[in-house]
């Protein structure tokens, strides 16, 4: 399924872990085999929640670009932040416990080329918002021993704090105010943040066990979960036989987080 690889009108590219000219964008475009007048874009630095960034990135490309099929990629090394532990800094060392590697792509259009193409989920709505009162709560800075990356103890209770205005932001155009209601990619940051998200809006377990389990499975990769959030929904709602993509529900959303703190929240719609 799926047209072939000369189509392809943009890669967008997705790294917090490397910074080089000419980037990693350049190197996949070749290695794919990629037009060589492919539009790129490499988009660094924007951390955990670089996934949902880029998807909506690429909805505007393939909204406003007729025939676009965008390319979007996300590839995370932390190895890049790995230094020796030490007693008197426990942030970098739950930075390195926490963290893994990872890579993921998807694929982005705005109209389908019938018994060619089959689309997994839409891309209805998308929002970015700074959030009040978070500067310095996560920073990473790049430096000669590699990435610094510094969380401080308060994100998770930040992070539920305004999840309800996002959400509500969002789903009110639709009439949907019943989070249990909506199937969840969530960019699974910690167990702390996962656990006052579902205690914040009373979720069931079932609506984060995909989330929980590809940060069992993978540890947080950053701006690659969600694309393997997405991926294991739609293997597993398959594999239960549901009539969605999205555990048999139609609506759902993918909610994230970066440095600044910066909030994505995407709509999708399952098919
Ligand atoms: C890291 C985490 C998984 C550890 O969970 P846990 O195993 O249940 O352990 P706790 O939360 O009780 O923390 C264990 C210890 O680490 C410390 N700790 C936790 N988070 C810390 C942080 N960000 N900085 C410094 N110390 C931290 C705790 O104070 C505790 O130390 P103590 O025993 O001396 O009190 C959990 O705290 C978490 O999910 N935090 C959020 C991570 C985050 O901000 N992610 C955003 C990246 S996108």
């Amino acid at each position: 399924v799926g047209t072939a690889v000369s189509e392809i009108t943009h890669l967008i590219f997705c790294t917090s872990s490397c910074i080089e000219m000419p980037g990693a964008d350049c190197r996949l475009a070749k290695l794919l085999g990629l037009h060589p007048s492919v539009r790129r874009f490499l988009i660094f630095g924007q951390g955990c929640n670089g996934g949902a960034t880029v998807l909506r990135l690429a909805k505007d490309v393939a909204e406003n670009n007729a025939g676009a099929r965008v390319l979007v990629v996300s590839v995370e090394n932390m190895l890049c932040m790995f230094r020796g532990p030490g007693d008197d800094d426990m942030e970098n060392l739950v930075g390195q416990a926490l963290f893994g590697d990872g890579a993921g792509a998807a694929i982005v259009g705005s109209e389908l080329v019938a018994d060619v193409e089959r689309s997994i989920f839409d891309l209805s709505w998308a929002r970015q918002t700074l959030l009040p009162n978070s500067e310095g709560l996560i920073t990473c800075q790049l430096r000669e021993v590699g990435l610094i990356v510094r969380m401080l103890k308060s994100v998770p209770d930040l992070i539920s704090e305004n999840i309800d205005d996002c959400l509500r932001e969002a789903f009110e155009p639709l009439g949907i105010s019943d989070w249990n209601s909506i199937f969840w990619v969530c960019h699974p940051g910690g167990r702390a943040i996962l656990d006052k998200i579902q205690a914040k809006l009373r979720l069931q377990p079932e609506n984060l066990r995909v989330t929980r389990q590809v940060l069992a499975e993978n540890r947080n990769m950053a701006s690659v979960c969600v694309f393997f959030v997405m991926d294991e929904m739609r293997k597993s709602s398959a594999d239960r036989r549901l009539k969605t993509t999205g555990e048999g529900l139609e609506w759902g959303v993918v909610f994230g987080f970066e440095p600044g703190l910066t909030v994505e929240t995407l709509i999708i719609r399952s098919v």
